[in-house]
Order: C-alpha cells, then structure tokens, then sequence
C-alpha cells in the first residue's frame, strides 16, 4: 500500500473523529437509548464529520489542490480517478476512505459492523471500482443507526462485516478492506494475473481456495516439490492446481463447493474421487 501511495494510484486521508465533538470532553458515545450495556456513537458527532470530509474533499479538488478532478472507471473495467490517483480517507482510527475525490462526485460510504452484509472478494472488486471511500469504523455499540438511513438518501452507503466475529471497533476491519480493495488497483501488484488466480477471485476460482504453492529448492528437508510442477507441461500444471483447489476446498470449506460455478467433466471425477462414497 505504501508503494501504491507513492506511485499515486492511492491516497490515504485520515480524520479525527473528536474533531467534530464540541465539548470539552469530546465526547463522541453516549447511553443507548431502551437501555442496555455499552454506548453509542453520537449521530450529530458523524453527520458533522461526513459532512465536512465530504465537502472539503470537494473544495479541494475544486481548488486544484488535488490531482485530476474528472475521474471515471478506467479501459479495463477497474477504478480510479482519471490520473489513476485513489483516495482513501478515515475518520480517526475512526473515519474514511476515499480514492479521487472528484468534483460532483460522492464518496460509497462504507460502516464495518459485526451485523452488516459480508464483505467478500466480490464486494473488494465492487469497491475497487469506486472512485472514492469513506469509511465510518465505530468504537463501541456501533454508530446511532439514524446516521446511516440520513445518508443513504444521498449515498450508497454499506454496512459491511468482514467476519463472523466481534471485533473491539471497525479500524481492524477498515484495514482488512482497504489492504484487499487497494491490491487490486491496476498498477499495485507486480503480477496482474494473480488477482484472477486468487481464492474467491470471480471467474474459475469463484467459491475455491487456492491450493499450495511451492518455490524453489525441489527438496526441502526431504519434503518434496510434486513432479508435476517441475515437469513444464502447462496443461497437466493448470489440471493439478484445479484438482488441487477442489480438493482444498472439500477438506476445509466444504459449504463452498455446491455453489462452484461451471464444474468441467474433469473437475466432477476430481470430486468424486475425493467423496467415492457421495
Ligand atoms: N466491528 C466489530 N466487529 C466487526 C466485524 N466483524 N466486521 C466489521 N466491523 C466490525
């Protein structure tokens, strides 16, 4: 991401959250109301936040200070602002992401919360392809739900969870999305096929994990390379690693495999040789 950032195919703004909370304190949380443990994030807190980001972000690019205004999805499908540049930006350990912000455009506003829709390998590709994120991580019971049905009237807004867990506040998960969104920004990862050979990756490898990889000496502590990756017959290559990732995702994700799309002739005898008795 680092190197992203550099190269300008990224941009990373952080803000902070308290900055917006007027009293002394700062004070961002409150009591829930109905009762209950824990507290809740202040909802004129957020909207005075989202608010200013979203229209200093705006002044900004008016003012020339930012990069290329026009923004846009590039030739090849995949993001970015029209220079390429991405924003990201946070509010405080709590806050946003942006890439480009671009005149008259609107950031996807993006909440991680234990209790949104899940975030996934498609959802990454999805956001890739958006201009700018604002990301909105609560610490706490979560953000007052007001906040987001007052924004979705004027943006996309997610609520997303990137597992079935409870994390101690969104930052964690803020990182996971923006580290799985930026690598697939044209131009960050030296080799641009392995984005399409990833686990997950929409296409072959929708719903399959990935299966081992290997690298150089052949024998290492008498474990072998399997010969067939040594051999350099590409088709015979391309079959091991398929079987490989059907056999992977039978041992360890098994839910996974009635929704693999497009099972060839050879992949359903892969199957049924791992489950002779299915
Ligand atoms: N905040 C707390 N837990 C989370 C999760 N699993 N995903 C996204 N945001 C969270």
């Amino acid at each position: 991401m680092g190197k992203a950032r550099e190269r300008g195919i990224l941009d990373i703004r952080l803000h902070q959250l308290r900055d917006w909370a007027h009293d002394v304190h700062h004070t961002v949380d409150d009591t829930p109301y109905g009762g209950g443990p824990g507290m809740v994030m202040k909802p004129e807190v957020w909207g005075e936040a989202i608010d200013a980001v979203i229209v200093g972000s705006a002044g900004e690019v008016s003012g020339g200070s930012i990069a290329e205004p026009s923004g846009g999805i590039s030739d090849d499908g995949v993001v970015a602002g029209s220079s390429g540049e991405s924003l990201v930006s946070g509010l405080e350990g709590e806050a946003a992401a942006v890439r480009g912000p671009v005149v008259g455009r609107t950031p996807r506003l993006i909440v991680p919360t234990p209790s949104g829709r899940r975030f996934t390998q498609s959802v990454a590709l999805e956001y890739a392809a958006e201009p700018w994120l604002l990301f909105a991580p609560a610490r706490y019971e979560g953000i007052d739900s007001r906040v987001m049905v007052e924004y979705a009237s004027r943006l996309h807004v997610d609520e997303v969870s990137i597992g079935d867990y409870v994390l101690a506040g969104g930052e964690a998960a803020v990182l996971v999305m923006v580290e799985a969104v930026a690598r697939l920004l044209p131009g960050v990862l030296g080799n641009a096929n392995s984005v399409t050979d990833d686990s997950f990756a929409p296409g072959a490898m929708q719903n399959l994990l990935e299966g081992p990889v290997y690298t150089k000496p052949p024998v290492w502590r008498g474990h072998e390379v399997p010969d067939v990756l040594l051999s350099g017959h590409h088709g015979k290559i391309a079959r091991w690693r398929r079987d490989e990732a059907l056999r992977r995702t039978y041992v360890r994700r098994p839910e996974l495999l009635p929704a693999v799309q497009d099972l060839d002739k050879a992949d359903r005898q892969a199957l049924a040789d791992l489950n002779p008795d299915g």
